[in-house]
């Protein structure tokens, strides 16, 4: 998923926007009012969430009233309306989750980010979230890490998945100075 923004940008979101792929998305469904859904999921796909002025823009040029378009935002789970992070860690603490040891997991993460879950990290690398079941029991305890599913967890081997993921990071970033 291409994002528009500097995950390392430390100013206001707005001032980093671009909003050229929005309106080449916009292009595609001129004049379709019923197209809001498709237009806000590929604007979530270009954002990485969804942004107010970017619900604005969708508003103005399709025509449909801002309040509808909240109102749709607010409705589906799929759609966000925060900044979430480049890497998006979703660990379960389901029944069979829990009993093999997912809190340690939780703790485990929560120390190492240093937010709570249900967090960002403020550089914006990492969104930690917790549910209860992923569907994927039998790999317990598991967690969706950037959509991978990753089973038979342990404190350890999540602290080395995130200490990795936050390598590449660094590595990214000296790649693109
Ligand atoms: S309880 Fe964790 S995947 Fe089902």
């Amino acid at each position: 998923m291409r994002q528009l923004y500097r995950w390392s940008d430390t100013v206001t979101q707005e001032e980093t926007l671009d909003f050229a792929p929005l309106e080449q998305i916009l292009d595609r469904y001129e004049g379709q009012q019923s197209a809001v859904i498709p237009v806000l999921q590929q604007a979530q796909e270009a954002f990485g969430y969804l942004p107010r002025p970017v619900l604005e823009t969708i508003g103005r040029r399709m025509k449909v009233p801002l309040s509808r378009i909240y109102g749709i935002v607010t409705f589906y789970s799929q759609f966000c309306l925060t900044r979430r992070g480049r890497h998006i860690i979703c660990e379960c603490n389901g029944t069979a989750c829990h009993v093999r040891g997912a809190v340690k997991i939780i703790n485990a993460v929560e120390k190492e980010l240093g937010i709570r879950a249900g967090e960002t990290t403020p550089d914006y690398e990492f969104t930690y979230e917790v549910v209860y079941c992923l569907g994927s029991c039998a790999l317990a305890p598991v967690a969706v890490i950037d959509g991978q599913v990753v089973g038979h967890l342990n404190p350890e081997r999540m602290v080395r998945i995130i200490r990795s993921l936050n390598e590449k990071n660094q590595q990214q970033e000296e790649v693109n100075a």
